[in-house]
């Protein structure tokens, strides 16, 4: 098991929640997006914008805006990562697991904040048909 931090919400994170959320990837808007989705959690108030950009089928570009926690802002920026090269299908089969499992794991009460990526990334399929 990774080692956990501390972090000032009192909850412990691992390395790859910590590194998202410290040095997040692919932050920011696109211009002529082929997809845009958004979410919203209705608990808390945060909120995620989420932009793809298609080629030959495939996912070429992913960006996201977030306004929200710690494990908010890195499942965005992991889930930008995760979508990279998968057609609409493959996006369609993606689930909240999968941002779990590639964030090293969450502790229970925080897991319903990285649904918010699953649900921009609904959103934006849900958009574009
Ligand atoms: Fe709002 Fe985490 S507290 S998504």
């Amino acid at each position: 098991m990774n080692a956990k931090n501390l972090e000032e919400d009192g909850f412990a994170y691992g390395p790859i929640v910590l590194d998202h959320f410290q040095n997040p990837r692919n932050a920011g808007q696109m211009s002529e997006p082929d997809y845009v989705g958004e979410a919203g959690n209705p608990v808390c108030g945060d909120r995620m914008r989420l932009f793809l950009k298609m080629s030959d089928g495939k996912v070429t570009e992913a960006r996201f805006l977030t306004f929200g926690c710690s494990v908010a802002i890195a499942a965005s920026s992991i889930l930008t990562e995760l979508v990279q090269g998968r057609t609409v299908e493959e996006l369609g089969a993606m689930r909240n697991s999968e941002i779990v499992d590639a964030l090293g794991g969450l502790p229970k009460e925080k897991e319903n904040c990285s649904v918010l990526a699953e649900s921009a990334l609904r959103s934006a399929l849900a958009a574009k048909g």
